[in-house]
């Protein structure tokens, strides 16, 4: 553990915090190689490591190294490495696994996108439409197939895991349809189709997201009859009525789409629909660093932000929603419950 007698000195950790680029870069290859995947239960040696995953033991000695001061691996006495709470995310099959996330997070367009962010400070504007030519989303979908594949599955990862808590915190009783507007491949519509038996439900998210939903939602799934899988940009349209309209990590891109978003969701539900936002909010985390690093990213892509609790509650205000309630889902995640006025 760090205390005030262990911390290195300024000049240290400011040159350590420099190089974060390195630390990141080392947590992408070991994603990329499935260094975590080729570490069993005990320890194993570089050199059986170095075959298992196609790399030179020397090198992939010193990305374990480096990882190691991390506390992501653990070198042993005798020179082999064994996994760490950390190290054991990075694996597929690991329940918690951070696998997509970790390459998300590292895409090659980050690359490009960090070194402009002097310019998004100075602008206030996304750098990835000067960068390539279109809109972050469109870029993805178009131009960058196997990011777009590896955001997927990073979502998939983390709304898999966060869809059964927003399905334990909602309560639909009462409501017999409900839409999730930009709900990725559709778990927390799966989620909540399997908690309400007599619920019918809605997937809209853009056309090569919703190719690849949920299995339980496709033709022949377990809950397609009761689901409508529809593509489309929810700010150009919201073609779905429904009794509760779910909008889950959507609103922190710029505000403009926010408001369109907004607009739409209130015209297709109309006066009493019920609009629960759900997002992770920057004034209420237990990880800083985490979500104000996620907030630059956001930034850089589409112009968004991460909101804090009175930011969150200006553009729903704003988008013409009285907000109700606003609750935590989950240590991360907070519903604002709110109503279509009349
Ligand atoms: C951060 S993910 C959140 C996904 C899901 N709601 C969840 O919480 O897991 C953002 C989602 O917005 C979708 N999206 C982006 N632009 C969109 C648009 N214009 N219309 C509909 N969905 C959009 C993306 O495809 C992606 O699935």
């Amino acid at each position: 553990m760090t205390t005030a007698e262990t911390a290195p000195p300024p000049s240290m950790r400011l040159r350590e915090l420099v190089f974060g680029a390195a630390c990141a870069a080392a947590l992408r290859t070991a994603a990329r190689l499935g260094v975590a995947d080729a570490v069993g239960d005990s320890p194993v040696s570089v050199e059986d490591l170095a075959t298992a995953v196609k790399t030179e033991p020397q090198p992939l000695r010193r990305l374990l190294r480096a990882l190691s001061c991390y506390g992501v691996f653990a070198e042993q006495p005798d020179g082999a490495f064994a996994h760490t709470d950390m190290s054991r995310l990075l694996r597929e099959d690991d329940p918690h696994s951070l696998r997509y996330i970790t390459l998300w997070c590292t895409e090659p367009w980050t690359w490009d996108a960090w070194p402009r962010l002097d310019e998004a400070v100075r602008t206030g504007r996304n750098v990835v439409e000067d960068l390539y030519g279109k809109e972050f989303f469109q870029y993805l979908n178009e131009d960058a197939p196997e990011s777009a594949l590896v955001f997927n599955r990073a979502m998939t990862t983390s709304s898999a895991q966060s869809a059964q808590d927003v399905a334990d915190f909602l309560d639909l009783s009462g409501s017999s349809s409900v839409a999730d507007i930009g709900g990725g491949q559709g778990h927390v519509v799966a989620s909540l189709l399997e908690k309400y038996p007599a619920l019918h439900g809605t997937l809209l998210d853009l056309p090569r997201v919703v190719e690849n939903a949920d299995p339980r939602l496709r033709p022949g799934g377990a809950l397609a009859e009761r689901v409508n899988v529809v593509p489309g940009d929810c700010r150009v349209a919201v073609p779905v009525r429904a009794d509760v309209y779910i909008i889950k990590n959507i609103l922190e891109w710029d505000d403009d789409s926010t408001a369109r978003t907004l607009r739409n969701v209130r015209e297709a539900g109309g006066p009493g629909t019920r609009v629960v936002v759900i997002e992770n909010l920057v004034d209420d985390t237990p990880s800083m660093r985490f979500s104000t690093a996620m907030d630059l990213l956001l930034l850089l892509n589409v112009g968004g932000a991460k909101h804090t609790t009175d930011s969150m509650v200006r553009r729903l205000t704003a988008g013409g929603l009285v907000v109700e309630d606003i609750r935590p889902v989950n240590p991360y995640l907070h519903a604002f419950d709110c109503t279509v006025p009349a």
